[in-house]
């Protein structure tokens, strides 16, 4: 069966379930800087799960492109992935653990013929937070699986939650069982050995999660399911690994046609990074030095790195492209859309990292004689950090021709290094999502100001639900989007209004400090996003009225801000209010 059949397969059955049938989401989330791609099927649902009305409906389905670049190192091997295609259905406050297992077995066993025998399940044990799941292992036995190929595990092995915030529960996660050797007497799902293969999870997403570890009951009973694309056929297909499947298999073959050396994990590298790298595009990701941007660009890199190690021709990029987007156009019809300027991007990194590489590789040149010549076989973390900061040439491939060359290296010093360039990075992509555009004067830095008085009049005036969203500035106004579920009155945005130019009349005045995340939450200061490199953050503070975590910049008093208007209310998407406003 191809990997399309299973799609259609899925879509299919759960239609016929009574499921709507919703798009991908976009692998870069709209709307939401708060993370950098689209990790999995349930993430762009998360306001549903929490009990908003979706438009179609109590029952979805859909295919979500994901990204998860965690394991970015690992790939090469039989198995990771970071694209990778995830089948879903989703109960919002519908159906609950019955019919959800029901409906996966008759899904494994009927549609895609898997002999139930050669399935396990597991289920989560029980602990204080949410009892022992045996709604969902009698539901299995039920459906008809017997009782000995049911397991119970805890937390660490079925319990679901993206992050350490969120909507989250007891999964239950169906297993096949390859038919290699059991490990030992002990074999069983959560050994990892590889005689059995996670090839679906079910969530019982009914509670929720804070930071803080805080537990409590959502408004509805939710599921929310997630079949990996590129493992199933594999399994279906009797493959070793996903690579030999045609999802991959024709770029592989051309790569090994036009290798001159032999070395699979490097064939395996660029077929996986390119076509992660042509999916980010097609979605309107760019390569940067920050954030989304940065991942790309590691991609493209480390593609090309494996390239030049099979020596192959930096000039067949091009080629190697359209073959892909020929393979995989009838699953993701972006790729062709989107074909000519997939390889304006990449190729233009390419160069960009060819030159990078021609200067890098002269300068460790220089280091290594150096060492030599001291009787070194250490290459010290300063040094691959200045290779990095200032020739940009990456640390991992600093570390792979330092092994190459027989050396040592020591990362503990560039790790330090590296964190600090890297909170200078954040602290200019606050600005970048603070700011919408990155231009800075005088009229944009006072609809910065302006936007923190508006958050803190929201807050008063409709509640501190009325979190920021989203914030995008240029020089002619301001646009906010913040979490509220329903359209402001007019007395409302008069009073929003009000507060604003009352503390603008106060000529109140804003200063900085830097402090802690820690330090900043104690304060009180509100926090916009999820910080994520590191712990420095600036924090505003406008007199004795509003404290917010901010790059800036801002001005010094509120009294140079003018006359505050919101010119109009509407709303943004599921949830979020948007105001645009101007300062006359
Ligand atoms: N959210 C769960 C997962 O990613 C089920 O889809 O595994």
């Amino acid at each position: 069966m191809k990997a399309i059949e299973i799609r259609n397969k899925y879509l299919n059955f759960f239609k016929a379930h009574g499921h709507h049938v919703i798009p991908s989401a976009p692998l870069i989330p709209e709307n939401d800087p708060s993370v950098l791609f689209t990790t999995a099927g349930m993430q762009p649902l998360v306001p549903y799960l929490l009990g908003e009305k979706h438009p179609e409906g109590t029952r979805l389905t859909d295919y979500q492109k994901c990204l998860r670049t965690n394991d970015i190192d690992e790939v090469g091997d039989n198995r990771h992935l970071t694209f990778f295609e995830m089948l879903g259905n989703w109960s919002l406050g519908d159906y609950f653990k019955e019919e959800a297992i029901s409906m996966s077995y008759e899904f494994l066993t009927k549609e895609l013929g898997i002999d139930p025998s050669k399935l396990s399940v597991t289920c989560f044990a029980g602990d204080e937070d949410a009892p022992r799941d045996d709604v969902a292992a009698n539901a299995w036995q039920k459906a008809g699986i017997s009782k000995e190929r049911i397991y119970f595990y805890g937390k660490g092995d079925n319990w679901w939650i993206a992050g350490d915030e969120g909507p989250c529960g007891p999964d239950t996660e169906m297993f096949l069982d390859t038919g290699k050797p059991a490990c030992g007497p002990d074999c069983q799902p959560s050994c990892n050995c590889g005689k059995y293969v996670e090839i679906w999870n079910n969530v019982f997403m009914e509670y929720y999660k804070t930071k803080d570890g805080n537990i409590s009951k959502l408004k509805q009973q939710n599921v929310d399911t997630g079949l990996g694309l590129e493992r199933m056929t594999m399994l279906l297909q009797g493959k070793e690994t996903p690579f030999d499947t045609e999802l991959f298999a024709p770029v592989m073959e051309k790569l090994k046609q036009l290798a001159k050396v032999e070395h699979i994990e490097s064939r395996r590298i660029v077929a996986e990074h390119l076509r992660a790298s042509m999916m980010v595009i097609a979605d309107g990701g760019r390569p940067s030095n920050i954030d989304r941007g940065y991942v790309l660009r590691r991609l493209i890199r480390r593609m090309t790195r494996h390239l030049n190690k099979l020596q192959i021709d930096l000039n067949e990029l091009e080629g190697l492209i359209d073959l892909y987007v020929d393979t995989l156009k009838g699953m993701y019809q972006e790729l062709e859309e989107k074909r000519n300027i997939i390889k304006e991007v990449i190729v233009a990194e390419k160069d960009k990292f060819v030159k990078t590489l021609s200067h890098g590789e002269k300068e460790f040149d220089k280091v290594v004689a150096k060492a030599k010549l001291e009787n070194k076989n250490v290459i010290d973390g300063y040094t691959i950090f200045k290779l990095y900061e200032t020739y940009g040439f990456p640390p991992e491939i600093t570390s792979d021709l330092a092994k190459e060359q027989g050396f040592k290296i020591d990362l503990s010093e560039f790790d330090k290094l590296f964190k600090e360039h890297q909170e200078k990075s954040r602290l200019g992509s606050e600005q970048k999502f603070k700011g919408g555009l990155a231009e800075q004067n005088e009229q944009t830095t006072k609809y910065h100001t302006a936007t923190h008085l508006l958050h803190k009049a929201l807050q008063i005036v409709l509640g501190e639900h009325a979190k920021q969203n989203g914030s995008n500035i240029t020089t002619e106004r301001l646009r906010f989007d913040f979490t509220h579920p329903e359209k402001m009155t007019p007395e409302q945005i008069k009073q929003v209004e009000d507060i604003v130019n009352e503390q603008i009349k106060r000529d109140l005045p804003v200063t900085c400090e830097e402090m802690t995340l820690e330090e900043a939450k104690a304060s009180g200061a509100m926090g916009l996003f999820e910080n994520k490199y590191g712990d420095k953050v600036k924090v505003y503070t406008i007199g004795d009225f509003s404290k917010e975590i901010c790059g800036g910049p801002h001005v010094t008093h509120t009294g140079e801000l003018g006359h505050f208007k919101i010119k109009k209310e509407e709303s943004s998407s599921a949830g979020v209010r948007r105001i645009k406003a101007i300062l006359e």
